[in-house]
C-alpha cells in the first residue's frame, strides 16, 4: 500500500475536515486547523492513499525556538502501520532544517496507542503533569510579587523544578524557562511568592479569555489555596476569566486531589533532541 506523506496547503482544508469528521467527531483540531494551516512557523502534514487523506498532524517553531509536535491522527482503518511514525520523523526532519535543537509534544497518560507509537520515535519521556478539573474557584484578595531574581533563584535551586525538566506550560504546550517569560509574567502580576511556595500564571495565547497555571510549587496541604490564588490573580479588573489548572505531578499533590475527590488527568512530556 503506497502512502504518501506532504505539507498540506489552505486547498487542502475540504479534504482534511472530511477526514477528521470520519475519523475523530469531537476533535479540536476542528476550531485550529485554519491557524495551522496558515502557520508561517510550522506545517500540517497529511498522508494519503489512493486520493484520500488518512492521516495529519501539526508542527511548528515556537518563539523560544523550540518544536513543538501536534495533532497526530491516523484513520483507524490505517492504524499501526507506521504512519504517525512517519509523520513524526518528516516533522523532525523539517525542524532540523529550522536549526531547532529539540521538540517536545503531550500525550494523555491514558493513549496507550500513543505511548507505543512513540516507543518507534526519538522522542523519550521527560516529565509528567496533572491537569486537575477544578471549578470551585473562588476569589481571595493576594498580592502579586514584584523581584525578579528572587523568584529566578527559587526556581534555579528547585528540586520539583529541575526534576520536571525546567519547562514551564501555557495551555497545553511546554517550553524552556527562559528569563524575559518569567519577567513579563511578574511585571504583569500574574506571580505569586512567599519566598518556599512559587505560582506563576499566564495568558492562553490560543484561547481567549483563559488562563493557564505555567507553574506551581506549593505545600501539598495548601493546593487548593492556591488554585484559588490564580484563579484571583487572573481575575484583573473584575473579569471572570477560566483557568487551565497544570501542575507538576508529584504523589503529593495526586494524593491531595484524591482526598479532595477532584477529577484529574495525567499527562506526559516527550522531548526528542534534534540533529
Ligand atoms: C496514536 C496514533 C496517532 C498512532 O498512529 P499509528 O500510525 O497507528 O502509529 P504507528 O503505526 O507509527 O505506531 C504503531 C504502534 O502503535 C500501536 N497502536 C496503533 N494503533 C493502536 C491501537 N488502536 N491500539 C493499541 N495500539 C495501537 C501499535 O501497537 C504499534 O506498536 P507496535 O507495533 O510496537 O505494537 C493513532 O493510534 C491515532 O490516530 N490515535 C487517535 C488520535 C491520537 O491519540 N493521537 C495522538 C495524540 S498524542
Amino acid at each position: 500500500m503506497e502512502i504518501r506523506i506532504r505539507e498540506a496547503s489552505i486547498k487542502d482544508r475540504e479534504r482534511i475536515i472530511a477526514f477528521l469528521k470520519e475519523t475523530s467527531p469531537d476533535d479540536y483540531i476542528f476550531y485550529v486547523l485554519d491557524a495551522w494551516l496558515n502557520d508561517k512557523n510550522g506545517k500540517v502534514l497529511i498522508a494519503e492513499h489512493e486520493d484520500k487523506v488518512v492521516a495529519m498532524n501539526h508542527f511548528y517553531a515556537k518563539d523560544t525556538g523550540e518544536g513543538w509536535l501536534e495533532g497526530a491522527r491516523v484513520h483507524k482503518d490505517y492504524r499501526g502501520q507506521g504512519i504517525a511514525t512517519k509523520l513524526a520523523e518528516y516533522s523532525l526532519n523539517y525542524l532540523a532544517k529550522m536549526n531547532v535543537k529539540k521538540a517536545r509534544l503531550v500525550t494523555n497518560s491514558k493513549n496507550i496507542a500513543a505511548q507505543k507509537h512513540l516507543t518507534r520515535t526519538p522522542f523519550k519521556l521527560v516529565s509528567r503533569w496533572i491537569h486537575p478539573h477544578y471549578e470551585t474557584q473562588s476569589y481571595v484578595e493576594v498580592e502579586p510579587w514584584k523581584d525578579f531574581i528572587s523568584v529566578e533563584n527559587f526556581l534555579m535551586q528547585s528540586q520539583v523544578f529541575a526534576s520536571v525538566g525546567r519547562v514551564l506550560h501555557v495551555y497545553y504546550s511546554w517550553f524552556d524557562y527562559n528569563a524575559s517569560f518569567l519577567k513579563q509574567r511578574i511585571s504583569n502580576g500574574e506571580v505569586y511568592f512567599n519566598g518556599e511556595e512559587l505560582l506563576i500564571i499566564c495568558p492562553s495565547h490560543r484561547s481567549n479569555n483563559s488562563m493557564s497555571i505555567s507553574y506551581l510549587e506549593c505545600n501539598p496541604v495548601k493546593l487548593l489555596d492556591f488554585f484559588n490564588i490564580a484563579y484571583s490573580l487572573a481575575r484583573k479588573n473584575d473579569q471572570a476569566v477560566e483557568m487551565l489548572f497544570m501542575i507538576p505531578a508529584l504523589d503529593e499533590y495526586r494524593n491531595k486531589l484524591m482526598k479532595e475527590k477532584i477529577d484529574f488527568s495525567e499527562l506526559l512530556l516527550y522531548e526528542a533532541k534534534i540533529g
